[in-house]
């Protein structure tokens, strides 16, 4: 090394230290933050305004510039109130691990540049794809999100499922609860939006398995080949879970892929009391599940499971000249065969570090407590007047609603959107709205290991100050 190299170095190292130590100060104080904190017109500007310089600046002023510029300006989904979409609860062992792979940068997509690091993924697998309920030939691999997950499964059901001739034919089937990132998956690997039906929910968002059935009739009577059926295990605004082992057999009957979106809810395989809820997803042809929302990782940590290893390798094995020396032998696995991503980062290796340290019945009792904070919210929205319960509280998830009777569903909705827009700017807590059967409400979603009941159930008191002091002028008025 030379002596520019090596006071590179010692400026490098430095700068790490000081981040360290910034990081932590500010996490001791994410409590006091606000929520979300927005960067305002003028922030943006001066943002626009740094450009790319031609000559560099030392590297103290641009690691400030980027804590107080730049991170500083976000959404905080990774505060034990943020109760907003999937909140983002991550560890500091995964922040951890995540900095320590990034270090190494090492490149996952073969054995042969990541043998050890591409054992630990593939162990690991394994040992998800045990707690899934599946046997020897299944395998999967670490994708970037559930987004990719979902596409990287729906794309294998394809392939194993329909020939080239009859891709046209081929017909998928969601429910009205599955999440978007399924239909967009579907229409980037060719199924058009005609060949994709919704198929509508009971009374607790689940699918209606007859309805599903009198579906996949029809479309074979027109001459149609339905593919794959996505079932959800934990859908994004209630947690359902679909009647899995209905599904399983149907789609056994007819020779179709059974996928299930677990990116939510399959993290609940890791709990010794509730498992049982996912009872049935071991009967699924593959399985996508987000270890960066209830395994607590950093972005983006996803995993995609399939039944038979085979299916994945043989929708994405690739074998190029310029990359010969990189095949792998027997009992190896090449990453970059069983997904999109040729080059990748060993997403697994921080869950791994995570688990390593935590334990895996730590994780889970982490997980369960999710399910209590959902019903502490329920249980206090149900001591408050005019309130109502969309769904009740479970896998973290409770869907709620100001309704007073004596005003309009317009006002409700309103109403609905103006307690959570309140809470939000207040800073005290992240509380979002969503839609169900056609009306606006109020959700949270709690999979935070830190949030405490006091948390929960002074959220919902806040919640109630607003919702009566907005509902005063209408009250006035009706
Ligand atoms: C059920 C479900 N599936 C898929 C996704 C998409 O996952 P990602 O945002 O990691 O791409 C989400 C995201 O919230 C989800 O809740």
């Amino acid at each position: 090394m030379n002596k520019q190299e090596m006071r590179f170095n010692n400026q490098i190292q430095r700068a790490v230290e000081d981040f360290v130590q910034m990081f932590c100060a500010n996490k001791g104080e994410l409590a006091a933050h606000k929520i979300t904190l927005e960067a305002d017109d003028n922030q943006i500007a001066k943002l626009k305004k740094i450009g790319i310089p031609a000559k560099g600046c030392p590297i103290d002023k641009a690691v400030t510039q980027m804590m107080e510029d730049v991170y500083k300006y976000r959404a905080r989904v990774n505060h034990p109130r943020f109760f907003g979409f999937v909140p983002g609860p991550v560890s500091m062992l995964s922040w951890l691990g995540d900095i320590m792979t990034a270090a190494y940068n090492i490149h996952a997509g073969s054995w042969a540049t990541s043998s050890a690091a591409s054992c630990i993924e593939q162990e690991l697998i394994g040992w998800l794809c045990e707690q899934a309920g599946y046997t020897e030939k299944s395998g999967g691999l670490f994708v970037s999100g559930g987004s990719m997950a979902n596409m990287t499964a729906l794309t294998a059901a394809r392939d194993t499922i329909l020939k080239e001739e009859t891709r046209h034919l081929g017909v998928a089937y969601v429910s009205d609860q599955t999440h978007s990132s399924v239909e967009k998956g579907l229409r980037i690997i060719g199924i058009p939006n005609t060949r994709i039906r919704k198929i509508p929910t009971d009374g607790c968002f689940r699918m209606d398995v007859e309805q599903l059935k009198n579906a996949i009739k029809a479309d074979i009577a027109d001459g149609l080949i339905p593919f794959v059926v996505i079932a959800s295990a934990g859908t994004t605004n209630t947690g359902s879970v679909d009647p899995l082992p209905e599904i399983a057999s149907l789609c056994q009957n007819y020779g179709i892929w059974m996928h299930v979106d677990g990116a939510y809810g399959a993290s609940v395989l890791l709990t010794k009391k509730y498992k049982y809820l996912l009872k049935g997803i071991e009967a699924a042809d593959s399985i996508s599940w987000d270890a960066h929302k209830w395994l607590f990782q950093t972005y983006g940590c996803s995993m995609v499971l399939v039944k038979n290893k085979a299916n994945l390798f043989n929708t994405f094995n690739t074998h190029p000249e310029y990359l010969k020396d990189l095949e792998a032998k027997e009992d190896q696995i090449n990453y970059g065969d069983m997904g999109m991503e040729l080059t990748r980062p060993a997403r697994g290796l921080k869950l791994w570090f995570t688990l390593q340290v935590m334990g895996s019945d730590a994780m889970g009792a982490a997980i369960e407590h999710g399910f209590q904070l959902a019903e502490w919210a329920e249980d206090e929205l149900k001591k408050k007047r005019d309130w109502e319960i969309i769904s009740h509280a479970q896998l973290a998830i409770v869907n709620f609603r100001f309704a007073p009777s004596g005003i309009t569903e317009e006002q409700a909705d309103e109403l609905n959107q103006k307690i959570s827009k309140a809470i939000i700017d207040n800073g005290y807590a992240g509380v979002f709205t969503t839609e169900l059967n056609g009306k606006k409400v109020l959700r949270i979603c709690a999979i935070h290991p830190d949030t405490t009941e006091s948390d929960i159930r002074n959220t919902v008191r806040l919640l109630n100050e607003y919702a009566q002091e907005f509902y005063l002028p209408l009250r006035a008025i009706s």
